[in-house]
């Protein structure tokens, strides 16, 4: 596991007006039902604002994200904040129709869009919920991934908590998550980032959103504090890999079979 040197705490300048995203220690400051609107607000525009946002590498972002589950076909596996369902139709790809993908958000205008994509997969279904209270039996499924998710969530840990509990006995929890580079490229990376989402968000007229979404990045734990809080939930053999500079990382933790 790749090892990263405390950073400093950091500062949310959501501004007035927008949903505050300050960090409380465990998890985003902001309630499900305020972040759930605002991406009811935000959904049409949702998937070209990420492709520019990400420099066009969020498919490459998410083909990892897939692998790192270690699904095969006719496994089952959840998508967490699964939003327009883009990663929930990669997986039910991989799994096929003998497998089973359920998606789940508390955002209806998003899971709207992702029914629309993802009409051509019945085995692919998307449901109304709540991350910390996750829809789903324990040990359900052979996967949980969260993509973008993990730092909208009020408590990081029963978010990681609720995502080990649904999956069984040696499943994977997989989280692809914007992180903080350490290397000169990928800071300047970053700066492009937190200068760049503001004015795009101006321009597609939703500053109030993407101003939480560089505050949200800001409030998120360094990656090796998410593999222990990943740890403290009961997953083992923790790790994760860098993407893009480090400025995004997948974690990967399994259920103990034990
Ligand atoms: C940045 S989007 C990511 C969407 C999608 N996973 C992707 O990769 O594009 C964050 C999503 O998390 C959802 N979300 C936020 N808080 C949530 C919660 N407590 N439970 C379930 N979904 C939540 C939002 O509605 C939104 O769709």
């Amino acid at each position: 596991m790749t090892s990263i040197p405390p950073q400093p705490e950091p500062s949310s300048d959501a501004g007035p007006g927008a949903p505050p995203a300050a960090p409380t220690g465990h998890g985003n400051a902001t309630a499900a039902a305020d972040v759930g609107a605002m991406f009811d607000r935000i959904a049409p525009v949702y998937d070209g604002m990420n492709a520019v946002i990400s420099g066009f590498q969020e498919p490459r972002w998410r083909r990892r994200t897939v692998a790192a589950t270690g699904l095969r076909s006719g496994m089952a596996a959840i998508d967490v904040a699964t939003g327009t369902g883009k990663l929930a139709g990669s997986l039910a790809d991989r799994v096929g129709p003998f497998g089973r993908v359920v998606g789940v958000d508390v955002s209806s205008g998003m899971l709207a869009r992702a029914r629309v994509a993802g009409a051509d997969a019945p085995w692919l279904e998307f449901v109304v919920g709540d991350a910390l209270a996750l829809p789903a039996e324990d040990a359900t499924f052979d996967a949980a991934t969260i993509a973008f998710g993990m730092r909208n969530l009020p408590d990081y840990g029963r978010g990681f908590a609720e995502m080990a509990r649904v999956v069984r006995p040696g499943g994977r929890v997989v989280c692809l998550e914007i992180a903080r580079p350490q290397s000169l490229t990928g800071r300047l990376g970053r700066a492009w980032f937190e200068r760049a989402v503001p004015v795009i968000g101006r321009l597609a007229r939703q500053a109030e959103a993407y101003r939480y979404l560089v505050s949200s990045v800001r409030a998120y734990p360094t990656p090796d504090e998410v593999a222990a809080i990943m740890g403290q939930v009961g997953l083992v053999g923790v790790r994760w890999l860098p993407l893009t500079l480090g400025m995004v990382t997948v974690h990967v933790g399994l259920r103990p079979t034990g």
